[in-house]
């Protein structure tokens, strides 16, 4: 379907609903994006004797709305980047990032080129301001999925493009070009004078991190990237991100709508999330460390002819999440039903992404990732198989 071509949006956010539906009550959870989280009283243990102070003595009033000035100037210092600023930064819930960006930035009748499929939002406030979304849509090779510089360039001369959106390390896939294509791709979006938003919400995330690309906000002056400490860190109940770029416009276009969301972020989550950036380097090798250990476990009981004669699978290079295909392609809203019924097992399948129905999305971020996926192989083994 031309998702174009809807009479009304936005249409209802299908992931959040699955969400809202098993999220809370499928006892052994194998598809959320998020790693493990940690728990309040360790990350408060680890925070720095100055943070601790600002933690103690906190009041819980409203907060600067461009955030606070110790979290901005430790997103600025992430960026390594003399650009990058704590000016350059708008702290804000990852998710309001994407509404208040594609709102300012859009109007009805622009056209966006976005990845595809991907997370809902990025096309879907697209869509309800009424621009025109063309898909650059994610491919399936032997090494796994990626995404074709070629098909974007084709994209963009097909007429007149107001933004790209991106989001690399990809959700669902993990799909991450490399420094080349990356390189390309910013030529190619600056070659026509657009935007760029850039989802980086997975980034830190690479298995080998020679793989991180550099953050479009550093690389090219009409992008703004968003980050947060939802996934890679664990802490999406903080609910806290930031939007980054060099153009102070854009920026400000964007805080204008904020106006009108949260106005400002909470202020202990402000705190933690600085705490959060204070242990980076440990939180992100934990992740990591956990993303192997599942997708370990999904490699496992995928050499075993049982499992490996219903799925496939390739070994992303970041995030912690991918896609596990039906090799009968059949749909798997009938499988992932099934599964969670009789095993408790909750996958997420792929008719939810408005893309091709025989994938389900798996997450590798929880301690619990090798058990449940050995769970899984168990009711596989009895006979729970695809249909
Ligand atoms: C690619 C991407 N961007 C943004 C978000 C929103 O993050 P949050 O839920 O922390 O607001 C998500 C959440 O799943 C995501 O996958």
């Amino acid at each position: 379907m031309d998702v174009n071509q809807s009479e009304k949006f936005p249409r209802p956010f299908l992931l959040e609903r699955y969400f809202a539906e098993h999220e809370f009550t499928a006892p052994h959870m194998l598809c959320a994006s998020d790693c493990e989280s940690l728990p309040m009283a360790q990350l408060v243990s680890m925070m720095k004797p100055d943070t601790r102070e600002l933690w103690d003595n906190l009041a819980l009033g409203y907060t600067e709305s461009q955030g606070h000035p110790k979290l901005r100037h430790a997103v600025a210092e992430m960026y390594e980047h003399d650009a990058i600023t704590p000016e350059k930064v708008q702290i804000l819930a990852p998710a309001e990032g994407i509404y208040v960006a594609l709102r300012s930035l859009l109007k009805a009748g622009d056209r966006v080129v976005c990845t595809w499929p991907g997370y809902q939002s990025l096309s879907e406030v697209a869509l309800a301001q009424g621009a025109h979304v063309d898909r650059w849509e994610v491919e399936e090779g032997d090494a796994g999925f990626y995404f074709d510089v070629d098909k974007l360039e084709q994209l963009l001369q097909s007429g007149p493009c107001r933004g790209v959106i991106v989001n690399f390390p990809h959700n669902p896939t993990g799909a991450l070009p490399s420094h080349d294509q990356w390189e390309r791709i910013i030529r190619l979006v600056s070659q026509h004078d657009a935007f760029l938003f850039s989802d980086e919400m997975y980034r830190g995330l690479e298995y080998d991190s020679g793989d991180c690309l550099a953050s479009a906000c550093t690389v090219y002056k009409q992008a703004i990237s968003l980050s947060g400490m939802s996934k890679v860190y664990g802490m999406p109940g903080l609910r806290i991100g930031w939007l980054v770029s060099q153009n102070t416009d854009m920026l400000g276009s964007c805080a204008a709508y904020r106006d009108y969301c949260t106005i400002c972020a909470s202020a202990p989550a402000e705190v933690l999330s600085l705490a959060g950036l204070e242990n980076s380097a440990k939180l992100l090798a934990q992740s990591k460390a956990r993303v192997l250990k599942t997708i370990e476990a999904i490699e496992e009981m995928l050499s075993h002819p049982e499992a490996s004669a219903h799925f496939t699978f390739h070994r992303p290079k970041a995030g912690p999440i991918s896609l596990i295909g039906l090799r009968g392609k059949q749909c798997g809203k009938a499988y992932c039903k099934r599964l969670v019924e009789q095993s408790g097992v909750l996958l997420l399948p792929s008719h939810l992404l408005e893309w091709k129905e025989h994938y389900m999305r798996i997450g590798f971020g929880r301690d619990s990732g090798p058990a449940v996926v050995r769970r899984w192989y168990e009711a596989v083994k009895g006979g729970l198989v695809p249909e």
